[in-house]
């Protein structure tokens, strides 16, 4: 694994927009595997502001995102669907025919999941994949103590998630309880992973999942093994690893 030191959230943002860039400009049409959550705002908003600029182009890039929430329709304001429309794709020009979210109003997990792994197939598999880490050390919705051996399936959120996704939602809102996302099957498969991960609150995940034992408890450790994994992160979230 590689692991790339960023001074700040906004040099991590540029420093992984740059790593996603160079992908697209050496494969027009790759397949990006996609995040939500806060972590890669920053870099989607580089990559609009690149795009503005004329110097990257999506037109020929397929996404395929990682997770979504069970229940919520696309046009939820909550539903990662939304969220990466208003965060990415409604300013850049992928092709709304080339953008894969798992169906979350699909209520039955077992079609929905294998309709999302016949898409990844199809897709030639994923070029590259973003991902944010949880502070259990989830990677998509891939909560501590589940088989490394999934793909994409149904799972129900830990307390500390649905608690940690609050923030998202509205004061008295419900989150939802369950997720269709990507296993670590799936993601390992990825021909590159590129981790992103700011601030002092996932200094103490990453020193686990990076420096210790490879273990299902933190799902991220698996990167370890993972041939091209890459890790860019500012000083706070790397604070606590010897390096
Ligand atoms: C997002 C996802 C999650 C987040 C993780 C970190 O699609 O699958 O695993 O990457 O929860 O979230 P933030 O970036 O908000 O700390």
């Amino acid at each position: 694994m590689k692991i790339i030191r960023a001074k700040d959230y906004y040099d991590m943002s540029r420093k992984a927009a740059n790593i996603i860039s160079a992908q697209v400009i050496m494969k027009p049409n790759a397949v990006l595997g996609l995040a939500t959550g806060g972590t890669p705002v920053g870099t989607y908003k580089q990559l609009i502001e690149w795009y503005n600029k004329g110097d990257i182009d999506f037109s020929s890039v397929t996404t395929i995102n990682l997770d979504e929430y069970r229940g919520l329709p696309r046009d939820h304001e909550q539903s990662y669907w939304y969220f990466m429309h208003e965060n990415f794709f409604n300013f850049v020009n992928v092709q709304e025919e080339n953008i894969f979210v798992p169906d979350g109003a699909n209520p039955d997990s077992e079609a929905a999941c294998k309709a999302y792994d016949q898409v990844i197939h199809k897709a030639g598999g994923i070029d590259l994949q973003l991902l944010g880490i949880g502070t259990d050390g989830h990677i998509g919705f891939n909560e501590p103590g589940s088989a490394f051996e999934l793909e994409t399936h149904c799972v129900d959120l830990t307390d500390e998630t649905i608690k940690s996704n609050q923030r998202f939602f509205g004061e008295g809102e419900e989150v939802p309880k369950q997720a269709y996302t990507m296993g670590i099957k799936t993601i390992m498969q990825a021909r590159k992973v590129l981790m992103v991960a700011n601030g002092e609150d996932k200094a103490e995940i990453l020193k686990k999942a990076f420096e210790g034992p490879v273990t299902p408890a933190v799902q991220a450790s698996i990167l370890q093994m993972h041939p091209d994994f890459t890790l860019v992160a500012d000083e706070a979230a790397l604070s606590l690893l010897d390096l």
